[in-house]
């Protein structure tokens, strides 16, 4: 709101980050490119640039951000101590999609970490971010650089949209390529538990030794019982406007329910928008894009695909499900989340 003009950052690349640290240094907001989604970059060490990142994405107080570092000396920035198995898996996955929660300062700002015991760690695999942290000198949270509620953004135009007026610039990147959150975990009673699935699945976690486990309220997404672990697991994520199914089965059985589905909506004035299936099911949709046609391109396309839905002014999406096994079981927890849980199996 403070800000007249928001420009995507079109400059060589040293002054590119050098222009975007000097707004960081001064509490400003900028966004920045990962290989998950967009961040909404902030100094991680300052209540006042982190307060202005929940009044910008109009987030809850209570859901605490992901400290993006550049090296693992700025941990200690963050925490009193990095456990072994820790370093075992920065070693492993560092730069790349994996926050860790370890031990909090106790002089980090309440804004950070919401009061919790622990702060989320993680390096970024993006070489302007992994620049544009060291020139700042500290380490950035970088919630996604979406409003609450909407989709994450996976390319700059798409942080554009949600928060024009309200940051001071974004460092154009590209498009990301995993594109969606990365996978967040917690070393727990000599466990590996998975607080928010991602790219890194919990095979991939697998192989250091000890047991690897999802937390409850991924396994049981329905339940309202306890208090998550991972305060953003309460919050309802990335729904788009129009209804939400999402299909699990045969390519057979999935064109047989579409083209009847296509039917019944278009007798109701319905616009419907077929996403992630070959294109014969996608036949008489007003809305049609195959993404690629496997879980992880899905997975890449599916947010920009939702906004692009939006657009649209879709009432109705089908998308292609899988059964929610280790590879596909990040893709499945953001479809559960955007359809409300609209699953359909068609097996
Ligand atoms: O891929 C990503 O992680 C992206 C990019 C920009 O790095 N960032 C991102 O941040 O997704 P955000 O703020 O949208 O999601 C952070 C998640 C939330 O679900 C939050 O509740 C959880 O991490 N989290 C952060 N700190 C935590 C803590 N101390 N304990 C439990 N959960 C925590
Ligand atoms: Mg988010």
């Amino acid at each position: 709101s403070s800000y007249p003009e928001v420009r995507i950052q079109r400059l060589p690349v040293e002054q590119l980050v050098f222009e975007a640290a000097q707004h960081l240094r001064a509490d400003e907001l900028v966004a920045f490119p990962t290989e998950t989604v967009y961040g909404l970059g902030a100094s991680a060490v300052s209540s006042k640039a982190l307060l202005r990142v929940f009044a910008a994405k109009k987030r809850p107080l209570d859901n605490p951000l992901i400290a993006h570092v550049s090296s693992l000396t700025q941990l200690e920035q963050l925490t009193t101590h990095v456990p072994s198995l820790a370093q075992q898996l920065m070693d492993a996955f560092w730069p790349g999609p994996l926050s860790i929660l370890l031990p909090a300062r106790r002089d980090l700002p309440k804004e950070l970490t919401a009061g919790l015991p622990t702060v989320a760690v993680r390096m970024p695999r993006h070489p302007l971010t992994l620049a544009l942290i060291e020139e700042v000198g500290m380490p950035l949270a970088g919630p996604s650089a979406n409003r609450s509620g909407r989709p994450s953004p996976t390319k700059a135009q798409h942080v554009l949209e949600d928060l024009a007026g309200e940051i001071a610039g974004v460092v154009d990147g590209g498009t990301c390529s995993v594109g969606i959150e990365s996978t967040v975990i917690e070393i727990m009673d000599g466990r590996i538990v998975i607080l928010r699935p991602g790219d890194i699945t919990s095979a991939d976690l697998k192989s250091f030794g000890v047991p690897v486990v999802y937390d409850q309220h991924l396994v049981e997404p329905q339940e309202e019982a306890a208090v998550p672990r991972s305060p953003g697991q309460k919050y309802r994520h990335y729904a788009p406007r129009g209804e939400m199914r999402v299909l699990i089965g045969e390519t057979a059985a999935c064109r047989k329910y579409v083209r009847e589905a296509i039917g019944l909506a278009h007798n109701q004035g319905k616009r419907v928008a077929v996403l992630g299936f070959e294109s014969s099911i996608g036949e008489g949709a007003d809305f049609f894009l195959d993404l690629g046609n496997s879980s992880q391109t899905i997975a890449a396309h599916l947010y920009e695909a939702l906004r692009a839905c939006d657009e649209a002014a879709i009432d109705l999406i089908f998308v292609r499900g899988y059964e929610p096994s280790e590879s596909h079981f990040a893709l499945m927890n953001r479809l559960f989340k955007a359809s409300g849980g609209a699953f359909i199996d068609l097996r």
